[in-house]
């Protein structure tokens, strides 16, 4: 189980569901938080852009990108250019200054906003840890706008009615992150 099941997992329990409930309508609903900040572990960053085949010069998107850790790697081990998209205003200032610390400025940008919103045509590559449900409201966007041979990785969570063209399984902290792989025009 990793944690974020685990967290899945405390918010349905009847007690911690009662304390959270409130708390995750006004996360989920309203404000179009359709995940909580777990960053994905590192080897699991590897995994995951090795897996998608990440070439120099290609063109990443990571909905939700947390702390920045995704579109740094792809910058700095995989030679692309990344976009992160991040709702968390705390989250956006902290991967910006890495980004800047790290002088990866010309090639990583975050951008403050709703994943939901965002125009994906330029994309070769899509990254996603969220939810099922929340891949679910996703999958019209990534249908609509990316291109033939346009990868989607997702960590831990299915695109549902999608197919998978490869299943990563990777231990990372004595928790096994599953990694599944879809490529456009051969994901149905
Ligand atoms: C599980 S974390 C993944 C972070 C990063 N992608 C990683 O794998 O380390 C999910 C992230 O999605 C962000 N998020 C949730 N809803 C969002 C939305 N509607 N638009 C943009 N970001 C969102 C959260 O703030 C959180 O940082």
């Amino acid at each position: 189980m990793t944690r974020m099941q685990a967290w899945l997992f405390l918010a349905q329990l009847p007690v911690v569901g009662a304390l959270w409930l409130p708390a995750l309508a006004q996360q989920f609903g309203k404000t179009e938080n359709l995940a909580p900040y777990i960053p994905s572990p590192q080897v699991v960053v590897d995994k995951m852009l090795e897996a998608a085949r990440v070439k120099p010069g290609e063109l990443l998107y990571d909905l939700g990108s947390g702390d920045g850790r995704i579109v740094i790697t792809a910058a700095q081990k995989f030679s692309a250019r990344a976009v992160g998209v991040e709702l968390s205003p705390e989250l956006c200032r902290a991967a910006t200054a890495r980004v800047k610390s790290l002088g990866l400025e010309e090639r990583v940008h975050i951008i403050h906003g709703n994943l939901l919103k965002v125009d994906l045509s330029p994309a070769d590559v899509v990254t996603l840890y969220l939810l099922t449900t929340s891949n679910d409201r996703l999958r019209p966007n990534l249908e609509k706008y990316l291109k033939p041979g346009a990868r989607v990785v997702s960590n831990d969570f299915q695109v549902r009615g999608w197919q998978a063209s490869e299943v990563v399984k990777v231990n990372a902290g004595g928790l096994t992150h599953t990694i599944y792989v879809y490529e456009i025009g051969r994901e149905r």
